[in-house]
């Protein structure tokens, strides 16, 4: 079993920025971070989000609306960035409250500085294989964490556990495009799907991404699989300082022996959304306002 090291591909995909936001004179690249309320997943990503971002030269403008914001008030702030020349990439983070419609939200964001890959056009453009939007990060570095580290999909079946608009239904997209890397058979399972492990032990490459903690057991995995565990999820333990430890949606310490490659929690997927975030936002800037 090989484990696949997130921290240490995202860190060369962030030294390469450097050194390419280096090269910009006069404005640096912008991104606007917009976190609506404190839930504390969010808070830590947000915050990941920025600190990278400093790293790179790119600059981030946190905005912190109230968590009792407006719908109508959330779309006048999306407006504004989308009207604000300075600003080349704007994240809204999820989850938002209930008030807000997040998917309206993703929707509003200009197509050409939608750096999270969310609205209409971007995901659109993936599923006809155009190059010229934004990919989502989560999928997007999971196909590089792929690419990365020697796994071609070319004829493979990849199981896709978990239908969301953020990582199932786009890495799905991704793993079946007509390119090099890809060309996979793929079957995306969900919460409706029968006989699920049935499913899962066909797959060459698993991607787990459901949100429910150590989900998938040894029983759904063939041996020799590739996987690649999606999951984030914070589970009470009283011996953490935190109070909470971090796992995957993958039962890794009976799964992994099992496995040619795996992701761990923390350090596989999770560094890689960030790195394709600030990828996504050097291109924004690039571009300037043409991809529209
Ligand atoms: N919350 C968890 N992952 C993501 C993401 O990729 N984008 C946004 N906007 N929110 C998230």
């Amino acid at each position: 079993m090989e484990l696949i090291d997130g921290n240490k591909i995202a860190a060369a995909l962030i030294a390469e920025l450097k050194a390419e936001v280096a090269q910009i004179a006069g404005r640096k690249p912008c991104l606007a971070l917009v976190r609506v309320g404190d839930d504390p997943a969010s808070v830590s990503y947000v915050t990941k989000k920025e600190k990278t971002s400093a790293e790179i030269g790119i600059s981030s403008n946190v905005i912190l609306p109230p968590v009792t914001i407006s719908h109508g008030e959330l779309i006048a702030l999306i407006d504004r960035l989308n009207a604000d020349p300075t600003v080349d990439g704007i994240l809204v983070q999820s989850p938002m409250p209930k008030q807000i419609d997040e998917v309206a939200i993703f929707r509003r964001i200009a197509p050409g500085k939608d750096v999270d890959g969310l609205g209409t056009m971007n995901l659109g453009k993936v599923a006809q294989d155009d190059e010229t939007g934004f990919v989502s990060c989560t999928p997007a570095g999971i196909m590089e964490l792929l690419a990365r580290s020697s796994t071609d999909l070319k004829g493979k079946h990849v199981v896709v556990l978990g239908r969301s608009l953020i990582v199932g239904k786009p890495v799905a997209l991704l793993a079946l495009q007509k390119k090099a890397g890809a060309n996979g058979t793929v079957t995306i399972c969900h919460s409706q799907t029968r006989d699920l492990p049935a499913i899962t032990r066909q797959a060459d490459v698993l991607i787990a991404a459901i949100g429910r903690p150590e989900f998938v057991t040894a029983d759904m995995v063939k041996p020799g699989a590739v996987v690649i565990d999606v999951g984030i999820n914070r589970v009470p333990d009283a011996s953490k300082k935190s109070g909470y430890r971090l796992v995957g949606d993958v039962h890794f310490a009976t799964v992994s022996p099992l496995c040619s490659q795996i992701t761990p929690v923390p350090g596989g997927v999770g560094p890689m959304t960030v790195a394709m975030l600030m990828k996504n936002t050097v291109k924004a800037f690039r571009l300037g306002a043409s991809t529209d």
